[in-house]
């Protein structure tokens, strides 16, 4: 069973209260690095893998793509995506990513940011985007780092005065579901090694072209409360990789 915690009220207000759902890509801290990682998208058709309120895809749209399918369970971060982020040239999904269909090397740029910490079968996924993605294509992901998902609560120990102690990692080598918490809910998600995200891409025919541990930006680290104890361990893992040819 596939959660869609995304269409709960509760947890989309909260989510909708988040500096990068109300400020886009700029909102967000990993974005300077992903930037950076993203290829040309001149010219190319991109699928967004859990895309949200869209911003990747309007991001991809605006910068030169033909076209942009974006994928997401939730009706109503589509929703977002189609108010927020509508062009002619892309398109909206509501269908979890394991169900997705596309024909075989139908894309050339498959980006998914993340999104891949939601999903059981990370395995199953690879081999669906190595299909849809022409060989020579580009995979860009970012997901939350095993560091972050190894123990499951996902927050830090505190001493008594609230100040954060350390941050908890544990069971790191036993992947799979964890009951983790986020915006003071309960959520679903699922944790792999750092092996297991980067060598299931390379058993599978692609070649790594970059991993990066993004760090928070230097502008954010006085202006928004606790990213200066996101210098204290990595929270998100970004990879770009290539499809090697048949
Ligand atoms: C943290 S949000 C990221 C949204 C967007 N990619 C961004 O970076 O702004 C995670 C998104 O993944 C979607 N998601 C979670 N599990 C999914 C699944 N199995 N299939 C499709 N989308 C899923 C959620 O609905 C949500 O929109």
């Amino acid at each position: 069973m596939k959660e869609n915690k995304y269409d709960e009220n509760v947890f989309f207000d909260k989510y909708s209260q988040m500096e990068r759902s109300k400020k886009g890509l700029e909102g967000a801290g990993e974005w300077k690095t992903l930037k950076e990682m993203l290829p040309d998208f001149t010219g190319k058709k991109v699928l967004d893998l859990g895309c949200g309120y869209g911003w990747h895809c309007e991001y991809a749209a605006d910068h030169g793509a033909v076209q942009v399918v974006g994928v997401d369970i939730s009706e109503k971060m589509l929703k977002e995506a189609e108010n927020r982020h509508s062009r002619e040239n892309i398109t909206y999904l509501c269908c979890p990513v394991e169900d997705a269909q596309f024909e075989e090397g139908e894309f050339d740029i498959v980006l998914s940011s993340l999104a891949l910490h939601y999903i059981r079968d990370y395995d199953q996924i690879v081999d669906k985007i190595r299909k849809f993605l022409r060989p020579g294509g580009y995979f860009i992901f970012s997901a939350e780092h095993p560091v972050f998902t190894a123990e499951g609560s996902q927050d830090w120990y505190y001493d008594e005065n609230g100040k954060p102690l350390h941050f908890p990692v544990d069971n790191y080598y036993y992947e799979g579901k964890r009951n983790a918490v986020f915006l003071g809910e309960p959520v679903i998600k699922y944790h792999r090694t750092l092996t297991t995200y980067i060598s299931t891409l390379i058993k599978k025919g692609f070649a790594i072209v970059d991993v990066q541990e993004p760090q928070p930006p230097e502008e954010m680290l006085d202006t928004v409360p606790g990213m200066r104890d996101e210098m204290r361990r990595p929270m998100m893992l970004i990879v770009s990789a290539r499809k090697e040819n048949e």
